[in-house]
């Protein structure tokens, strides 16, 4: 299905969002014929350009993305427009409404607007009211929607404050918090594994599941955002949004129906069951890590504290590891080991359910566990491991392995997260977007863990190219399990 025709605001035009992702995302659903030819992208920002000036650089990070250029892409560059102006001033907001009201005559859009909200958090609660100021947020004319990416929030009080804010200007209807792994692909496949199988779903509970990992690991060290991230750490940057929307996907009910709402309410729900952690919980099951200087794929790579923007002194962690419960029927006792970092060996992302042994081992020699690994980025995939007899004499076991890889299925013209969630917003999709109760859920959650840190938490230094500090080991270790340690290739024996 085509996008409605509209005109997609995008407020931090000038940044790296919108080049690297965002207009790329918009080219690639305009060359597969899913936005119509009625759409235009207005960048706003301070920086000076005028449209021209604008559809060069677009035109230029297009190329880097396609690696050739042509008439599609020069088609696509006409769409594209510009203001400048100072987003912290609601007076200079004025000069929107007719660079507006021009382009939806144009392109016959009715009014429907797409706001985009790619700037510094701090504009978040500034831009919804000086669009406000000027009713650029009524829905009199066409639909007005808002995107903001994360972080929603810095904690738990200003994640509230953001959103009354936010809801002054705009209803929840109107609010699309993007989250770009709800996007992905393999994120939803997981909904189809578990629902769409008879084979899974009567296991997927504490009486058969022992625990589930959940990894998300990056090679990459903070790059050139040191800046940022320092003020925010891997626990805001990754866990409390993206890893815990993973879990979310791993433990919910299913929902009666899938639409915004069923779906939405299941997530809200089981993140509200996560069991809350004391000060106690975390000394045990709580290990944050920072990167110092190692090597990666044969490269020598220099620690977070030498990294651009960082102070010399930061105590920010870029590895955490946490050991979670959900107080529910269906999870009650099963732990969810959860880890995230920077400058680990590979970049993998994956959930790991491992299955309970049989009640009595009748061979002599230990069966491996079954475990489900759901591989979530790269080489998207799921592996069933499990336990049969080595050939010859004797019964001893040897794990195997039933793979299948995404790309076996996939279409040329599989959507990117950031294609997916564009289409859905201009649409009017919210399914995968995440509403403001599982926010407050996520945060409600997050905050002792953030509170416990500036308290007492100690964060471990770590080689990088190794799988953290040494503690993270120990944490899970205590209770008689071990992480996996996957590569960054499936295909590849693990
Ligand atoms: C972003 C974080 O939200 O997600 C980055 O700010 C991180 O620090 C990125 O690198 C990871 O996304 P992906 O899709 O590459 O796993």
């Amino acid at each position: 299905m085509k996008a409605d025709n509209n005109c997609i605001v995008i407020f931090g035009a000038s940044g790296d969002l919108t080049h690297r992702k965002l207009i790329p995302a918009l080219y690639d659903l305009y060359k597969i014929g899913r936005l119509s030819e009625n759409f235009s992208v207005l960048g706003v920002s301070r920086t000076e350009l005028d449209d021209t000036q604008f559809r060069q650089k677009m035109r230029e990070a297009l190329i880097k993305h396609e690696k050739s250029s042509g008439e599609m892409l020069e088609k696509f560059c006409e769409h594209l427009y510009y203001q400048a102006l100072n987003t912290s001033d609601a007076l200079d907001y004025g000069k929107l409404v007719p660079r507006l009201d021009e382009l939806h005559d144009k392109y016959h859009t009715g009014g429907n607007t797409l706001y985009y909200l790619s700037t510094p958090p701090s504009l978040y609660p500034i831009i919804p009211e000086c669009l406000a100021a000027h009713g650029l947020n009524t829905e009199e004319f066409g639909w007005k929607r808002i995107i903001v990416e994360k972080p929603f929030g810095y904690d738990m009080k200003t994640a509230k404050e953001l959103d009354v804010q936010i809801h002054r200007f705009f209803e929840e209807h109107q609010i699309y918090r993007i989250d770009h792994y709800l996007g992905k692909e393999t994120v939803q496949n997981l909904l189809v594994l578990r629902f769409s199988n008879g084979l899974f779903e009567p296991l997927w509970n504490r009486n058969f599941i022992d625990y589930v990992e959940i990894t998300g690991a990056e090679s990459i060290g903070v790059e050139d955002r040191g800046g940022y991230y320092d003020g925010s750490g891997a626990m805001r940057d990754m866990f409390q949004n993206h890893l815990l929307q993973v879990l979310a996907m791993v433990a919910m009910e299913p929902p009666a129906i899938i639409n915004a709402d069923s779906m939405r309410d299941e997530v809200a729900k089981v993140l509200h069951c996560l069991h809350p952690l004391s000060d106690d919980d975390l000394k045990n099951n709580l290990v944050l890590g920072q990167y110092a200087q190692g090597n990666i794929e044969g490269e020598e790579v220099k620690g977070y504290l030498q990294e651009k923007g960082v102070p010399a002194d930061s105590n920010t962690e870029t590895f955490m590891a946490v050991r979670c419960q959900i107080d529910n029927w269906r999870w009650a006792g099963v732990p969810f080991y959860v880890r995230t970092g920077k400058r680990l060996p590979v970049r993998v992302t994956e959930v790991v359910i491992h299955f309970k042994t049989t009640p009595h081992p009748v061979f002599s020699q230990n069966a491996p566990d079954n475990k489900l690994i759901i591989r979530i980025q790269p080489d998207e995939g799921i592996s069933m491991r499990f336990g049969l007899k080595k050939p010859g004499a004797g019964f001893e076991s040897k794990e195997v392995s039933m793979d299948f890889r995404y790309a076996d299925l996939a279409s040329p013209s599989l959507l990117t997260a950031y294609e997916r969630l564009l289409l859905d917003a201009m649409k009017g999709d919210a399914t995968l977007f995440a509403r403001t109760d599982a926010v407050h859920a996520c945060w409600k959650f997050v905050q002792p863990i953030l509170d416990y840190k500036a308290a007492n938490g100690r964060v471990y230094e770590y080689e990088s190219g190794t799988w953290g500090p040494s503690e993270a080991d120990r944490l899970i270790a205590k209770h008689g399990k071990v992480w996996r340690k996957p590569s960054g290739l499936m295909k590849k024996k693990v």
